[in-house]
């Protein structure tokens, strides 16, 4: 049987860098299903492509040569064979993908090449539909959240580490807005899966939030 740990959360929950922890202590690869929607975003600023223009975004979307790999730093993604894993990090991406991802046809192609990737090797997906949509029988599956002040706090330090500066309130405000996209969208909103099992980090540790989950799995894998 294969072992596919699906989890879901809005931005800033530390999805991609708890996932990156439960599948190293799992033994297993990590597929950050946003980086493809961040590729598309990339593509469409770099193109001059309105991200509001739906026609034009599918179209963009059916050329996408995406694909990605896994190294000893993690996953890399590429366009055309470019890595751009770097590129696609910046809060310009960010918003892009969030826009493009709500066209059903989009989020439709993404979740096939997702769907083909998981069936073929154990790993732990994170995104926004993978509990309910991409991995609907995963082995375990994980809504991962916490309070929107504390997200924005975690992406603030991120981003200041980086060097990319913000001020606090406009990392919230974007963080909002992000949510609201994502929650609302009319196609596969961002939502708690019923079947989910839900892990609130606002007051858990980095390491703490990993031991819930891995713990989770085990239950699942052994019970
Ligand atoms: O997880 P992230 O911040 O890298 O995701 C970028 C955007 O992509 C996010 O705003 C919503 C979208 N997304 C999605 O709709 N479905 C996924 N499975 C992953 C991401």
């Amino acid at each position: 049987m294969r072992l596919n740990v699906a989890i879901d959360g809005p931005v800033g929950a530390g999805k991609s860098s708890v996932s990156d922890a439960v599948a190293a202590r799992l033994g297993i690869l990590h597929l950050d299903t946003g980086a493809m929607y961040r590729a598309l975003g990339l593509t469409a600023l770099r193109s001059g492509t309105d991200v509001q223009d739906e026609k034009k975004i599918v179209a963009l979307c059916r050329k996408l040569d995406v694909s990605v790999s896994h190294g000893a730093d993690g996953q890399h993604t590429f366009v055309e064979g470019e890595d751009v894993t770097g590129l696609i990090r910046t809060p310009e991406v960010s918003m892009a993908a969030s826009a493009v991802s709500r066209y059903a046809e989009v989020r439709r192609q993404m979740v096939r090449i997702q769907q083909k990737l998981a069936a073929e090797t154990d790993m732990v997906l994170d995104g926004r539909d993978i509990c309910t949509t991409v991995l609907p029988n995963a082995t375990a599956k994980i809504y991962l959240t916490a309070a929107p002040e504390e997200r924005a706090r975690r992406r603030y330090l991120e981003m200041k580490e980086k060097g990319q500066e913000e001020s606090f309130e406009k990392v919230l405000e974007d963080l909002k807005k992000r949510d609201e996209q994502d929650m609302n969208r009319p196609v596969e909103p961002l939502r708690q899966a019923p079947d989910a099992e839900l892990v609130d980090s606002t007051h858990l540790s980095f390491e703490e939030t990993v031991d819930a989950i891995v713990r989770k799995v085990e239950a699942k894998c052994h019970g």
